[in-house]
């Protein structure tokens, strides 16, 4: 399995998962990649669940799994649930792992963030800092990785699906205050258009034979510092900050882009005005 090395700045909008890996090593953890290194070669796990029925209700199997980036990724199902992957009986490869309605279980609803966290840490450590957190290890009425990423942990949520995902507890009827999941999705929509402009302008600086100049560089530079303050935004869910990083980000990039020679561009990115009363 080769390292998952940070792929260009440029590719597919990705900015701010490049940038985590740095800030995890910042946080004295190794990276997912890193860790995924470490996968064994003959995975019995795998082979035996392979051949199993599909698990119904809440729970995944083989077929969820094989299809997910973790599994491109290298990271088998004893990333998550433990046991021995090596061992061809199930009763040998079955030690350790247990059933997640068990306290002891590693993807036991409350434990979740901890399990994650080996790999993903910097997602784990903003978390670990908001309300939602603190809620979840209190009283259970927060989310963990899961709720968020879906069963197999394997889906990252678009603006589309941020409503729904919020609303099961920011509602009338839930358990948390209305009007979350409207502000994040329209931070997450800000998240993405910035990304895509960050792509634009770092192609166009990149394809100037007769090299970048130095306004243009420093703008750049600067908007991906506020890129990456603003990747805490959804693991310890400070929106109003994340909103006013990318809008700051915005603005280096569209000066950038003026540096570079190009004509102002027309206001048509997503804003998110200042927060008012609810
Ligand atoms: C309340 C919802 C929520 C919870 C809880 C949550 N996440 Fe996320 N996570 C998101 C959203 C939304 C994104 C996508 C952000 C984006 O597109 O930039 C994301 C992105 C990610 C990514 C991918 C970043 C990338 O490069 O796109 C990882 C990895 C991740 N989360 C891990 C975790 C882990 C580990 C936990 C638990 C400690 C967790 N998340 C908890 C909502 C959540
Ligand atoms: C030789 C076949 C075999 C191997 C190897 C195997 N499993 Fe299973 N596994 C099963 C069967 C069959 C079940 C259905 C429940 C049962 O009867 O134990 C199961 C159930 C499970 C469950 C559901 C929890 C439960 O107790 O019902 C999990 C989680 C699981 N396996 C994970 C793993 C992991 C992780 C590995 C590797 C470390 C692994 N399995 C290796 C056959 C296997
Ligand atoms: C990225 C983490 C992750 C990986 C990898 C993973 N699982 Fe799971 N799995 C979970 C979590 C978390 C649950 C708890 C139920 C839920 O919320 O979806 C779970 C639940 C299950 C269940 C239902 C039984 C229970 O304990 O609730 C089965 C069966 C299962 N996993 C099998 C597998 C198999 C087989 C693989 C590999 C092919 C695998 N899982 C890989 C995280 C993972
Ligand atoms: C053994 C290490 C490991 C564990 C444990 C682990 N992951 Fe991952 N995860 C990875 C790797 C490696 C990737 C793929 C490389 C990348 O994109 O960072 C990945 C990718 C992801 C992504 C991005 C998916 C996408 O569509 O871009 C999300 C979200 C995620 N993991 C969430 C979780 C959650 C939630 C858990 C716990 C239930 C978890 N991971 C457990 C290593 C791990
Ligand atoms: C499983 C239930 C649950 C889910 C799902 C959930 N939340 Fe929450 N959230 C809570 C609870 C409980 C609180 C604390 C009480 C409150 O503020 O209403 C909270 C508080 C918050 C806060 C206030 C944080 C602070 O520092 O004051 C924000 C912002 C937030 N949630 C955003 C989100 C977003 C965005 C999503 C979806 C991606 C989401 N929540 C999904 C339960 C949930």
């Amino acid at each position: 399995m080769p390292p998952t090395n940070p792929r260009p700045l440029t590719s597919g909008g990705r900015l701010l998962r490049v940038l985590a890996p740095g800030l995890a090593l910042l946080l004295g953890a190794g990276s997912a990649s890193a860790q995924a290194r470490r996968a064994p070669a003959p995975d019995q796990c795998v082979t035996c669940h392979a051949r199993l029925p599909e698990t119904s209700g809440a729970g995944h199997g083989f077929a969820a799994w094989r299809g997910s980036p973790h599994a491109k990724a290298g990271v088998g199902c004893e990333a998550c649930h433990g046991g021995n992957p090596a061992a061809a009986s199930a009763a040998e490869a079955h030690r350790g792992v247990v059933r997640s309605g068990d306290t002891a279980s590693t993807v036991f609803f409350a434990r979740i963030p901890a399990t994650c966290g080996r790999c993903h840490a910097a997602e784990a450590a903003y978390f670990r800092s908001s309300v939602h957190y603190a809620r979840l290890r209190s009283d259970g009425h927060g989310p963990n990785c899961v709720t968020c990423h879906g069963s197999m942990a394997t889906t990252v949520l678009t603006p589309e699906r941020v409503l729904g995902t919020c609303s099961a507890c920011h509602s009338a009827a839930g358990v948390a205050s209305v009007g979350k999941s409207r502000e994040a999705a329209q931070v997450l929509a800000l998240v993405r258009a910035t990304s895509v402009l960050y792509d634009v302008v770092s192609t166009s600086a990149g394809a100037r034979a007769a090299g970048t100049p130095a306004r243009a560089r420093t703008l750049i530079a600067d908007a991906e510092r506020h890129l990456a303050a603003a990747a805490e935004v959804w693991h310890s869910f400070r929106l109003d900050s994340a909103a006013a990083r990318l809008n700051a980000a915005r603005g280096d990039l569209v000066g950038a882009w003026v540096a570079l020679g190009h004509p102002a561009p027309r206001e048509t990115g997503v804003r998110i005005p200042a927060r008012g009363p609810r």
